[in-house]
């Protein structure tokens, strides 16, 4: 158990980097929490007008989940990795050094997805693009995504993480709760645009 809890405390660290905030804030874009959405994510680091800040968001979150489970499976057991997992999109939703108050886990969710189960990453990815091509809203892409996730794991041999998928699935929509109610009432805004 204590070295569970050091692989969830890796993961969590690992995760709470909040590196669109980051990158917002090294290329002078400003403080994300004042534009949007306030979101930490990629989507709203676009709506500073730059794209290269938006993909190295992207990049930088999907990366940390990615790095990190892949550590652990190298290093650990299954238990552990999944742990790891679930760890860093906590430490993404829920950083410590934000007040608790993160981002949307996205990026995070795709990265960790790919790096632990690739053909139910990438099922994950081409629905999320699928679904933004569609609506042109991001957070569509993002609960289309994270909805198709599990369903994906089963049928692609990785059933062993289903209930990992269904956890990190429920996290992503909790922090979707504010897209969901605009999506409802159609206000969520498009992709770009300055929400
Ligand atoms: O990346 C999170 C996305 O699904 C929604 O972001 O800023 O539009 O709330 P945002």
């Amino acid at each position: 158990p204590v070295m569970l809890i050091l692989w969830a405390l890796f993961g969590y660290l690992m995760g709470s980097v909040p590196y669109g905030m980051l990158t917002a804030r090294f290329m002078g874009l400003g403080n994300l929490r004042d534009i949007g959405s306030g979101n930490i994510g990629a989507t709203n680091v676009l709506r500073t007008g730059s794209k290269k800040a938006a993909a190295l968001t992207l990049l930088l979150d999907a990366g940390k989940g990615a790095v990190a489970v892949l550590i652990a499976r190298a290093m650990a057991a299954e238990d552990a990795v999944q742990l790891t997992a679930l760890a860093a999109m906590i430490g993404h939703c829920f950083p410590v050094w934000l007040r608790f108050d993160g981002g949307k886990g996205v990026a995070t969710f795709l990265g960790i997805m790919l790096a632990l189960a690739w053909p139910a990453g990438i099922g994950c990815c081409l629905i999320w693009l699928v679904a933004v091509a569609a609506t042109r809203v991001s957070s569509m892409g993002a609960l289309a995504a994270a909805s198709a996730s599990t369903f994906l794991l089963v049928i692609t041999g990785y059933g062993y993480m289903l209930i990992l998928g269904i956890a990190l699935t429920l996290l992503l929509y909790l922090r979707h709760r504010a897209n969901i109610i605009r999506i409802k009432a159609g206000t969520e805004p498009k992709i770009g645009q300055k929400g």
